[in-house]
């Protein structure tokens, strides 16, 4: 698996978004939209990124019925977006019938991720609210091989959980991992963080990264740090 640095473009308008990747002239970046500027700008948003060269992972986090999923999916798939994403929680019909809805006619089709459970979720609402009993991490390991095992191509988890969803569910299957902070930056909201280069020696397969690249004084050369530490 090729590794890369996904940065989260979490703006709200196509003008912020803009001003933001103008600066990128040479190195294009993999971005993720986020339900924040889909909701906002709807799918021309998408046509216009992709039209720019730029890969794309759409974090929309589906769940639904499976019939629904599917053909939302097809929609999606449609945009030609490179990366999309389904709550595992839907089940493995939810899962199967989504990648069967990503298939274009020609076989090819975007990577399809799964979320396991939030990192907003913890282990007491998860008991009390949805009345799951196990351990965390073993929940999100057992998600991570239902979506394994229903085709999906990886899971979105924390760099720190990286090595353990490779052990569970083997080498390629991708691991998505958001929660990552330069050493000598500010950690904002995030609770467990590592660098690019730990992220890195933790097995990830992608880094996603908002705020130390967007909210950065020089964002492309935050962006080139960024790459240079994780991808070498
Ligand atoms: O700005 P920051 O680097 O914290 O952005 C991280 C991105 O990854 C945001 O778009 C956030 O929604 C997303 N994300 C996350 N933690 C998860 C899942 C997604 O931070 N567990």
């Amino acid at each position: 698996m090729g590794k890369d640095v996904i940065v989260a473009c979490d703006f709200s308008s196509a003008e912020q978004v803009f001003t933001f990747l103008d600066k990128f002239k040479e190195r294009k970046p993999f971005v993720k939209i986020g339900m924040e500027l889909y909701y906002a700008e709807g799918p021309e948003i998408v046509r216009q990124i992709k039209a720019r060269g730029h890969k794309i992972f759409l974090d929309l986090k589906l769940h639904d019925i499976p019939n629904t999923v599917k053909k939302a999916m097809a929609v999606l798939s449609g945009l030609d977006v490179d990366m999309c994403n389904v709550h595992a929680a839907g089940t493995s019909a939810m899962m199967k019938a989504a990648l069967e809805g990503l298939t274009r006619p020609d076989g090819s089709r975007p990577l399809l991720i799964a979320v396991t459970q939030l990192t907003s979720t913890d282990q007491e609402s998860m008991e009390k609210e949805l009345l799951i009993e196990k351990p965390l991490d073993q929940v999100v390991m057992s998600y991570a091989r239902t979506a394994m095992e229903a085709g999906l191509d990886g899971v979105v988890c924390s760099p720190l959980e990286a090595g353990k969803v490779h052990e569970t569910c083997g080498e390629s299957f991708v691991t998505v991992t958001p929660g990552v902070r330069f050493a000598d930056g500010d950690a904002g909201d995030q609770k467990r963080v590592t660098t690019p280069v730990k992220a890195r020696e933790l097995g990830s397969d992608y880094i996603v990264v908002g705020r130390p690249i967007t909210a950065a004084a020089d964002p492309v050369e935050a962006y080139n740090r960024c790459v240079k530490e994780f991808v070498g």
